[in-house]
């Protein structure tokens, strides 16, 4: 994670981002330190990234690469704004991680366009991964990968229209997404991996509700997702509410905050 000491909306590349809604920096900080509190108490070890007075997006780690099997693909970002970032990451993981890490070649960014399950990587793209991203991430990791197409600019990331649930369970249940942001052959690809999945509402999922982290039984979500708590609750899951409406105002999340260290 990185703290949003130097959080601000000051460019606009996806429709959350509105140049005149200024942000509560004091805010922001409050409910991220509430996240990063929160994940501790759930017995996660959290690592800081530390902040760049030029990198505002920089709070959003998952985009900065995908670790995996002590692996890591390190990200290539869409927007000239963010390119800053992927060297922060790879700075990071050459430091103090355990993994081998690569640069990749075709635009992805990490976690953002991402996901993992028990059988597959699943791979987003229509709004900032290239469309030979897929290729390259399953060349370099050796999984299975699904694309997925997203058509809806307000879920530019496929981690705003998923999330995976439990990556170790096969009944193809463990995930929850929301079918609207995606292509209807990906709408398709979807119900026929996902028979069981939760199926969400367009209000949770413009409260970033699918935007959230999972350990196989807590998923921490915005807390303004109210219709997920039952579907998860119905499943067994325990869902934990965070609030980060500052954060929200750039078009992320608890799962963007977030860079998981597989
Ligand atoms: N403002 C950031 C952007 O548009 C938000 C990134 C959110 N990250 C995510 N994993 N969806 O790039």
């Amino acid at each position: 994670m990185c703290p949003p000491e130097h959080f601000r909306v000051t460019y606009s590349i996806n429709p959350w981002m509105d140049l005149t809604k200024p942000v509560d920096a004091r805010l922001a900080m409050a409910q991220w330190s509430d996240l990063r509190d929160c994940f501790r108490a759930l017995g996660h070890t959290v690592h800081e990234l530390t902040p760049h007075p030029d990198l505002p997006d920089l709070v959003f780690t998952a985009n900065g690469g995908l670790v995996l099997d002590d692996r890591v693909l390190g990200a290539r970002f869409a927007h000239p704004e963010r390119y800053g970032e992927a060297g922060v990451h790879e700075e990071w993981h050459r430091e103090h991680g355990r993994a081998e890490f690569q640069r990749a070649q075709h635009t992805n960014e990490g976690e953002g366009d991402f996901a993992v399950t028990a059988d597959w990587l699943l791979a987003g793209h229509g709004f900032r991964s290239s469309p030979l991203a897929p290729q390259e991430a399953q060349e370099f990791f050796g999984r299975p990968v699904i694309g997925l197409d997203l058509v809806d600019p307000r879920f530019y990331h496929l981690d705003t229209a998923l999330c995976v649930l439990d990556d170790q369970d096969r009944s193809g249940g463990g995930v929850m997404y929301y079918p609207g942001a995606f292509s209807p052959g990906s709408r398709a690809v979807l119900a026929r991996l996902f028979p069981e999945a939760i199926v969400a509402a367009e209000s949770d999922a413009l409260a970033l509700g699918l935007n959230a982290v999972s350990d196989g039984h807590h998923v921490v979500l915005p807390q303004a997702a109210l219709g997920l708590y039952e579907p998860l609750r119905e499943r067994g899951y325990e869902p934990v509410p965070i609030d980060l409406s500052e954060l929200l105002k750039a078009g992320g999340s608890v799962k963007c905050c977030t860079g998981e260290l597989r």
